[in-house]
């Protein structure tokens, strides 16, 4: 199961967990007498600790991630961090402060009701972004196209260009974070792979024997022939594009 995936399985019970735990305070206070006021907070209780509980457990599946994407955090991730910890503040701030010091217990209903409505933004935030821009597939690392403390990690920011095929200067930096370790720039020696040297002179590429194009040399980075590894879902289409108008430099 991929990250995203188990982010949402998540979402849904606390979405459910936060309403129920709203729903039931506003039970209590709302009516006169309410009915089975005993139950309501008992219900109010435990879905107040479940609420805790998955946030908790988001919480740190969202500190694995600030870690691994570091300064490449997107506008949307800053925002959902920014209500995220908001919201994990005020979840201590409930549980800590009006529990044991009932002379507080007065801030309850506003803290409440704040932490619903930061709980909601923080999931409708995500699930609207994810219908309008699809699903990502994958794991950590090719969801969000970076590794830690890549080049790439950088790169990815940036505006795409609209056009151009790649842009050579970037391609060599792709090309020593991620071929060079197999690959010779300089020689047509093999290392692991063979060398690349002068490869959009060749007529053929040097194992499949497919004539050398950019569609080809594409083709072996995204699905490669052999035991090169497949670069799809790491390298982002811009960065396959750059590393290819690289090559042809060679
Ligand atoms: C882990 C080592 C490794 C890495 C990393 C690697 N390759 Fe390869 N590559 C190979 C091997 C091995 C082959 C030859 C395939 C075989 O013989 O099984 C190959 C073959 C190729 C070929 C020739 C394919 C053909 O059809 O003849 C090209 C072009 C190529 N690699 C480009 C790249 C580029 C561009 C990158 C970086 C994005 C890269 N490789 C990263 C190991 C690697």
């Amino acid at each position: 199961m991929t990250y995203f995936q188990v982010k949402t399985l998540l979402a849904v019970p606390f979405v459910a967990a936060l309403l129920t735990a709203a729903f039931s305070m506003l039970a209590l206070m709302g009516r006169e007498n309410p009915a089975g006021a005993k139950r309501l907070r008992m219900t109010h209780r435990v879905s107040g600790y479940t609420v805790a509980a998955l946030v908790a457990v988001l919480a740190s599946m969202g500190f694995s991630h600030l870690a691994a994407v570091g300064d490449a955090l997107s506008l949307r991730g800053v925002l959902h961090w920014t209500y995220g910890s908001l919201l994990i503040f005020l979840v201590l701030l409930k549980i800590g402060v009006t529990r044991p010091y009932r002379r507080f217990l007065k801030l309850a209903p506003g803290l409440g009701m704040t932490i619903t409505v930061l709980g909601l933004l923080v999931v409708t935030l995500s699930a609207v972004y994810f219908i309008l821009a699809g699903a990502p597939r994958g794991d950590l690392i090719e969801e969000f196209g970076v590794r830690p403390g890549s080049v790439s990690a950088s790169l990815a920011t940036e505006a795409p260009r609209v056009g151009i095929p790649g842009d050579a200067a970037a391609g060599a930096v792709v090309f020593e974070t991620n071929c060079a370790g197999c690959h010779a720039a300089d020689s047509e020696e093999p290392v692991v792979g063979p060398g690349l040297k002068g490869l959009f002179d060749r007529e053929r590429l040097p194992v499949s024997g497919r004539l050398v194009t950019r569609e080809s040399v594409h083709d072996q980075i995204v699905s490669p022939v052999g035991t090169m590894p497949s670069f799809e879902g790491i390298l982002s289409d811009r960065e396959v594009d750059d590393v290819i108008a690289y090559l042809e430099t060679l």
